[in-house]
């Protein structure tokens, strides 16, 4: 079934407004400026409780990490550590957020496939629980590095690849990530890491990519990482990937049904006794965003397109111009009303692909309105950029009604504070 790109409880107020849990969304742009990501809170705990009680309700061998990727923010570190997630962090930046927010260490699991001393030393000292051994070169360096006896899983390519872009798949054996199935090196990996002494084997992981609507290659890459398994298996981290609605016509599985396949898989070629883990990122957070812009200038080229242009653009969502990522777009301030004035939403940059939303049907779009494009909650924030010096948007948690700034908006002081 097709599912809405927006947070649950996404209404029209009596004014005529969006409203984000509780929130007018036209008051949240007059109280904190545009553009700004706005979260609802409800549905990133919804979706946390989602996967831990599909789990909770087939095994007690689980752990459900927030792949922090997707949105590393203090504040949402802090929001899944009190849904009882662990986290998964892939730099030292994204650990030091982690600690910052309370994690414990040993609920954290690093990956990277290229982590330097430094941030193997940061995890060293920090007691991180996990780390994802990605290379032969990164075994070296933390034999040489760590100052204790680490639990490692290993990350294997396990040559599947699944529709979704290119850039996010990640699973097949031409990637820079993980020891490769098929050319031996992930099995050559094993007994080089079970022959260590500053290494504990515990392990095995893959991630074949993201934003994937089927659920057939997550279950054929864990059929195809059981060969590698042995005694010393006592987790399979099976990755994150679940696709989630960009466009009201997306039809992802249901966080259920994707936990079941992934318990089934794991139960028919690991057998019980192996702990599942699973690392959600955009499928927790990318639905509870929307990022609300205002409406600059209205330009109609006859015969040809209307540009609308926005206070932001390649700066704070660059999926569309990196995956060619669609994005539906509404006026916030005219919800329910017919959209019938088709448009293509540019951003402020010096790029002509500096387009977020190519012929959108908008209502009556007019200079000065707020425009809102949901499902922008993952990869947004995370790889927002400073581009032609535009300081990045801040995010702002909502839930009944109340709005809280969680990262402050930057500002042009800020992009000089670095200058030495
Ligand atoms: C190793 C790993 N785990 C988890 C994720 C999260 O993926 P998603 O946001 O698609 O759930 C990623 C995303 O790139 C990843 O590289």
């Amino acid at each position: 079934m097709a599912a809405m790109p927006y947070p649950v409880g996404t209404v029209a107020n009596s004014e005529g407004h969006l409203e984000i849990a509780g929130c007018d969304v036209v008051d949240l742009a007059e109280r904190f400026g545009t553009p700004s990501y706005v979260f609802s809170v409800p549905e990133m705990r919804n979706r946390a409780r989602a996967y831990v009680d599909a789990f909770s309700s087939r095994t007690d061998e689980f752990e459900v990490l927030y792949a922090s990727k997707a949105l590393p923010v203090t504040a949402a570190y802090r929001l899944f550590a009190e849904e009882g997630l662990s986290v998964d962090v892939a730099s030292g930046g994204e650990l030091t957020m982690a600690l910052a927010a309370g994690y414990d260490p040993s609920l954290i699991y690093m990956h990277g496939n290229n982590k330097t001393d430094a941030e193997l030393k940061l995890a060293d000292e920090a007691g991180v629980g996990h780390l994802i051994l990605d290379s032969f070169d990164e075994i070296d360096r933390c034999e040489r590095v760590l100052s204790r006896r680490q639990d490692v899983m290993i990350r294997v390519t396990p040559g599947i690849e699944p529709s979704t872009h290119t850039y996010v798949q990640t699973g097949q054996l031409d990637s820079k990530f993980g020891f490769g199935l098929e050319d031996g090196s992930a099995e050559r990996a094993i007994r080089r890491v079970l022959a260590s002494p500053a290494l504990n084997l515990v392990g095995l992981h893959f991630h074949i990519g993201s934003q994937i609507f089927e659920t057939e290659p997550f279950r054929l890459a864990v059929q195809s990482l059981a060969e590698l398994q042995g005694d010393w298996c006592r987790m399979l981290d099976v990755g994150g990937g679940l696709g989630i609605s960009y466009e009201t016509e997306d039809e992802p599985p249901k966080i259920e049904s994707y936990v079941d396949m992934k318990i089934e898989a794991v139960r028919e070629f690991f057998g019980r006794e192996v702990k599942i883990l699973i690392e959600p990122g955009r499928s927790l957070v990318g639905n509870a965003g929307v990022t609300i812009y205002t409406v600059g200038t209205i330009k109609e080229i006859p015969g040809i397109r209307t540009y609308l242009s926005v206070d932001g653009g390649m700066s704070e969502n660059l999926r569309p111009m990196l995956y060619n990522a669609k994005y539906e777009a509404a006026i916030a301030n005219r919800a329910g009303r017919p959209a019938e004035t088709v448009t293509t939403i540019a951003g402020s940059h010096c790029e002509s692909g500096d387009i977020l939303v190519r012929d959108v049907a908008l209502a009556d779009p007019q200079v000065g309105d707020i425009l809102i494009t949901p499902a922008t909650g993952a990869y947004g924030h995370a790889m927002a950029n400073n581009y032609n010096g535009m300081p990045r948007p801040p995010v702002i948690f909502c839930e009944d009604g109340e709005a809280k700034v969680v990262v402050r908006r930057e500002t042009w002081d800020d992009l000089l504070a670095r200058d030495a």
